[in-house]
């Protein structure tokens, strides 16, 4: 029989494979016309309506292009639109989110140490923020404020901060920040699908029309966009977090995910004003510093997750029962106290260089085994992936098997 559990990490492969496909299509996309936007120059031979041109070679070719600021005298039969890329990624990632902390809530996405939820609760929660940080953020965007866009900004990064904090209170250091990033990047894709869009939409009908196009519409994508290309590089940050426990794994998180969004605005500053003038104001590079080092002298504060003897007394909650009290758990409990908990543990003991658990990954209690056993059971029963082969020479095909049918039967029944 081909095993459910290894046909479905490979779907979370191929979405994630996706996921990071389309998002490279959108972000070299989006920079390849800030950069554009930015390079511009007027020449003197341009067509009427023209606004800049800029001459590129790349790819054994040479490329012409001209930007006209409102529209060509003539509007061209055939226009090429970039949307899908964002709306892609947003579409993968969603379905991403769902398969690893929706499908998989009950190991990444609650911790019943902050706050004590069933797994259907923290799905509402999960999907109700993002759709509310987005109407939030729209009205804000619509409202008076849009003619102070400085604190329009400030506003927005308060929001950002805001969520940081709050989604640490209740989930995983681990979802707090992918769940950031997820907030912030449904707020671009939005902007693009609900504003950005729409109005190019109407200035194209317009100008079919012959009718003059309100340079309002031009205002309002000009924000959104402007939006976007600040907050793009911390959402990748966060979406890269939760592979490094550092990040997300002390009670700061959420300070680190905040001065993560000021990053994302140095640095842009930087390539921005490059492209624009020729040369970038290098500051930015020392602010950037200084916020990295921040960062890192916070994420070695205390770690926030729990205690070894915090982790022995609590109750099990009802999911971690279900492998705890499985047959054959006993075996594969001592399986893995022999060839995992040493690196593997609150306090690593396998050499002084391993401070803390591989990937914030502990196997040291029974209830640890238990909420990973499905990690457990692909990464050392399914394959050969732990122990690292070097490492540790100890682990028998016997010990696999031992974990193979623990596994199964928790969840199958089968022996
Ligand atoms: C010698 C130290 C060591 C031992 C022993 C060890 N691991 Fe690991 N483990 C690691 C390292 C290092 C990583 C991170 C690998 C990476 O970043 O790709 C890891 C990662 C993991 C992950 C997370 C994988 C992911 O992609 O998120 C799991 C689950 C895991 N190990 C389970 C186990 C199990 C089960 C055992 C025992 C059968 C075990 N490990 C034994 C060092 C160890």
């Amino acid at each position: 029989m081909y095993d459910y559990l290894a046909l479905w990490d490979w779907v979370a492969f191929a979405v994630r494979w996706l996921h990071v496909i389309t998002a490279m299509a959108w972000i070299g996309a989006s920079f390849y016309f800030i950069a554009l936007d930015l390079m511009l120059k007027p020449a003197e031979d341009m067509p009427e309506g023209a606004y800049g041109e800029e001459w590129e070679v790349h790819g054994g070719g040479f490329y012409h292009t001209t930007k006209y600021l409102v529209a060509p005298a003539r509007m061209p039969e055939h226009l090429t639109w970039h949307k899908w890329q964002s709306y892609m990624t947003w579409l993968s990632g969603a379905v991403l989110l769902m398969i690893i902390y929706w499908v998989s809530g009950e190991i990444y996405l609650l911790d019943p140490n902050k706050a004590e939820l069933a797994l259907w609760q923290g799905i509402v929660i999960s999907g109700g923020s993002l759709t509310i940080g987005w109407l939030i953020y729209d009205a804000a965007c619509k409202s008076k404020l849009s003619e102070h866009p400085t604190f329009l900004m400030l506003l927005l990064f308060a929001m950002l901060v805001a969520m940081s904090w709050g989604y640490n209170q209740i989930f995983t250091g681990r979802a707090a920040l992918l769940h950031l990033g997820a907030f912030t990047a449904t707020i671009m894709t939005a902007n693009v699908f609900f504003q950005i869009m729409p109005n190019q939409r109407i200035v194209v009908a317009d100008l079919k029309a012959g009718r003059t196009p309100d340079a309002k519409y031009g205002k309002i994508a000009k924000v959104r966009s402007t939006h976007n290309n600040y907050l793009t590089l911390p959402v990748v940050f966060l979406m890269l977090s939760n592979h490094y426990p550092l990040a997300f794994g002390t009670e700061y998180a959420w300070i680190i995910a905040s001065l993560i969004f000021l990053t994302g605005v140095t640095i842009r500053h930087y390539f921005n004003t490059m492209h624009a003038t020729g040369t970038g104001p290098h500051w930015t590079w020392a602010v950037t510093v200084i916020l990295m080092v921040i960062i890192a002298w916070l994420s070695v504060a205390p770690m926030q997750f729990e205690t070894s003897e915090e982790a022995e007394t609590r109750a099990l909650t009802p999911y971690e029962k279900s492998f705890a009290d499985a047959e054959g758990f006993e075996e594969a409990y001592r399986v893995v106290l022999g060839n995992c908990s040493m690196c593997h543990a609150r306090e690593p003991f396998y050499d002084d260089n391993m401070l803390w658990a591989p990937r914030g990954v502990h196997l040291e209690t029974q209830a640890d085994v238990a909420r990973q056993a499905k990690a457990i059971y692909l990464q050392a029963g399914l394959s050969h992936a732990m122990p690292p082969p070097n490492a540790v020479r100890t682990m028998t095909e016997e010990n696999r098997r031992a974990i193979v049918a623990w596994y199964r039967d928790a969840t199958l029944g089968e022996k």
